[in-house]
């Protein structure tokens, strides 16, 4: 029995195949492909350094059996394309080469097929779903025929029986999230009058059950067939957990893995609860699978979204609300939570904070990164990174999330290492985190970083700006600035009222501003500290010049965010400008005129900018010196740690 985590890190037997853990790494479409949609040894990599953190399965994400039709994105792993085969095998053993099983997951994106594929145009791409219609942007969608239906069901046997001869373990049917089996199984799109479908579960299931038994029959009895579905779709006219259960009892003994997840990927608003959110508590999906899982006699149930935590994990098993947890930001944060938490390691674990940078670089760049760890997507350069190098002295100067980076970085290299902070304590600006709920994982990567720069034995002098003469004194080799940004502050009249309050207002726990609280912009920092204003119960106006809110959040998170202004209380004034600051408030103008909006506190949230006088006084009291972070460039997290972390590979 594993001590630390007992339920988590049990075995499980599914089929033919042994689970070592509780934990599966759930599928994670990767970045860009091979020309000809085939894995890439970066691809592999990816999927590598997963294996090798713990994890009892590791799923290779979104494989599509029908080319023709079935494409989502851009690149597809193209699974109806025999020369997939070498790169599978590959990918496959590298899973086996750290002790995880390998599974893949099969899919088709019927009616929504090339909704995200970039550079195609639209009109080129066919699509069918279950009924012809015309979709809200105009697209056409024909109604699937027959043939193409039993087709599409070979399709997926070919690309399970390719795999399973690649060398995967266990293969998982797509059928959550809205694609062409959800379409088929929900009331809500399967309108079909025939026997594939209506107000009938038996036609809906009637394709979703033929694609099993082909499966089946490609595969062989005992290797393992997982399906993904959504629990409910959280879509006007979707199913609820009700539908989902009556499904997962047809389901029940046909399939080796039921995982629970939710929402539709073509709806906004549903996608925030399919990958929860920051303002979501965590595991807020967990309850959807332990529903279905009542009802299961036979098949193991797993559940996915939001969970970071392994107590909360184990806690999750040992209740029976589920037999499996699933994992995907968590382990590109930390591939190593798995190991970490079963070996007892748990204060050693960086959770994720569902910033969502991972997926808006997948969905705008189309690469996959990770605010918190840097090696994402960069895993085969970090397998080779560490190369021997002749210990130098480094000063860092600045101890935010790139400084800390840098430093973790350089002394592992086997660099002597300074740090100097002018703070009392390291972490930069994110100890305005400190007492905001929904930033709270974001602000506890900032105290476990200290902590890991205190016990790598880093000399970490606090309470001491650095100037150009103390860091001469240490007659460093290498130097880097990591000194962060400065606050903006508005030049308008009455700027210097006592009202005015700094972001370091939110340094204490009871924030030191009055009932009435204006935010002197609306950026993404200004508008999640409306949300946790209002959260406090104070009366917030937010004054934004642009015509938007938190304009330059990632797109995942801003659909986020317009859902806590939807239900909140918050008043808006867009396209509106600051004039002056009188005893009364802040007086505004937009294109109805001026007004004031009357206010006990005015906090500035008007942007940082980059802090680039003092890399110029600092920069040459070295041979040679780096800058990192928001003094380079007022940014995110990602930037910093990105920077920090690669900046010290080259020294
Ligand atoms: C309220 C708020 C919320 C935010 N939320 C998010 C978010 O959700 N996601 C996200 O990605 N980003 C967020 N950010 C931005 C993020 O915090 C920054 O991008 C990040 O902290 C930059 O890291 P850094 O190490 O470059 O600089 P900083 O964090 O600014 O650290 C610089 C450090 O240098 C020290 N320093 C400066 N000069 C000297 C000197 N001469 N001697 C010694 N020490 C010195 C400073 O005291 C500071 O500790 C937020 C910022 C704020 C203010
Ligand atoms: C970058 C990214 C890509 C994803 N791609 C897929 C995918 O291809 N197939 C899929 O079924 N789910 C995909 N998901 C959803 C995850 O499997 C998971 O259900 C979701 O992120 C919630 O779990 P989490 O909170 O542990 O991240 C993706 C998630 C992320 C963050």
């Amino acid at each position: 029995m594993n001590k630390y985590y007992p339920h988590l890190g049990s075995s499980l037997r599914v089929g033919n195949v042994l689970l070592k853990n509780r934990i599966v790494n759930a599928p994670m479409a990767h970045p860009e492909m091979g020309p000809n949609g085939e894995l890439t040894a970066e691809n592999i990599g990816f999927y590598g350094l997963r294996a090798k953190g713990g994890a009892a399965v590791i799923t290779v994400s979104e494989g599509i059996v029908h080319m023709a039709t079935g494409r989502s994105h851009t690149k597809h792993l193209a699974l109806d394309n025999p020369m997939e085969r070498p790169s599978l095998a590959e990918c496959a053993r590298e899973i086996h080469y750290h002790n995880a099983l390998a599974s893949i997951e099969l899919s088709h994106g019927g009616k929504y097929a090339g909704a995200r594929a970039h550079g195609v145009d639209p009109s080129t791409v066919t699509r069918y779903g279950p009924i012809n219609e015309v979709m809200a942007d105009g697209r056409v969608v024909t109604e699937m025929p027959e043939e193409l239906i039993y087709e599409i069901a070979d399709s997926f046997a070919y690309a399970a029986k390719m795999c399973k001869d690649a060398g995967f373990d266990m293969v998982l049917l797509h059928a959550a999230h809205g694609w062409l089996l959800s379409q088929f199984m929900s009331p809500g799109t399967n309108k079909r009058t025939d026997k594939w479908g209506g107000e009938s579960r038996e036609n809906r299931m009637r394709f979703p059950l033929l694609v099993i038994e082909k499966v089946r029959e490609a595969v062989g009895p005992g290797f393992p067939i997982e399906y993904r579905m959504s629990g409910a779709e959280y879509v006007e006219d979707g199913y609820d957990i009700e539908e989902c259960i009556e499904i997962c009892k047809i389901l029940d003994g046909k399939v080796d893995i039921i995982y629970i997840s939710a929402g539709v990927h073509e709806n906004r608003d549903s996608f925030v609860i399919t990958h929860p959110s920051m303002f979501l508590p965590h595991g807020s999906n967990v309850h959807l699978a332990a529903a279905v899982k009542k009802h299961m006699k036979h098949t193991p149930v797993g559940c996915v979204g939001g969970i970071n935590d392994p107590a909360h994990a184990e806690e999750i098993i040992a209740s029976g609300q589920a037999d499996l947890v699933c994992m995907a930001r968590q382990l590109l944060v930390d591939p190593d939570f798995p190991k970490k938490a079963l070996s007892g390691r748990t204060d050693e674990i960086t959770k994720c904070c569902r910033c969502f940078n991972c997926f808006s670089t997948f969905l705008g760049n189309r690469v996959t990164s990770c605010a918190l760890n840097p090696v994402i997507s960069r895993e085969l350069d970090h397998r080779y990174s560490f190369c021997p190098t002749t210990p130098k002295k480094v000063v860092i100067v600045g101890g935010g999330p790139g400084g800390m980076q840098a430093a973790l970085t350089a002394k592992d290299r086997g660099h002597e290492v300074i740090l100097i902070e002018k703070n009392d304590r390291l972490g930069g600006q994110l100890l305005c985190e400190q007492y905001v709920p929904f930033k709270k994982d974001l602000y506890d990567y900032a105290v476990q970083q200290a902590k890991r720069v205190e016990a790598a034995g880093i000399d970490v002098r606090l309470n001491i700006t650095a100037t150009a003469e103390l860091i001469e004194s240490l007659k460093p080799d290498a130097l880097i600035l990591a000194v962060g940004a400065k606050q903006i502050i508005p030049p308008i009249e009455g700027i210097d009222n006592p009202k005015v309050k700094m972001l370091d207002a939110l340094h204490h726990e009871v924030p030191e501003l009055g009932q009435k609280v204006v935010i002197l912009g609306g950026g993404l920092v200004g508008s999640e500290t409306a949300v946790y204003l209002d959260g406090l119960g104070k009366d917030v106006t937010v004054v934004e010049m642009k015509d938007d809110f938190a304009a330059e959040a990632n797109e995942m998170h801003k659909i986020a965010l317009d859902h806590q202004f939807r239900d909140n209380n918050v008043t808006l004034h867009l396209s509106t400008t600051a004039v002056k600051i009188t005893d009364e408030g802040l007086v505004c103008r937009n294109a109805d005129g001026e007004f004031t909006v009357e206010a006990d506190s005015i906090l500035i949230a008007a942007g940082m900018r980059a802090d680039w006088d003092t890399v110029e006084e600092l920069r040459y009291a070295a041979p040679w010196y780096w800058s990192v972070g928001d003094c380079v460039k007022a940014g995110k997290v990602v930037d910093a740690t990105s920077q920090g972390y690669y900046i010290a590979l080259d020294i």
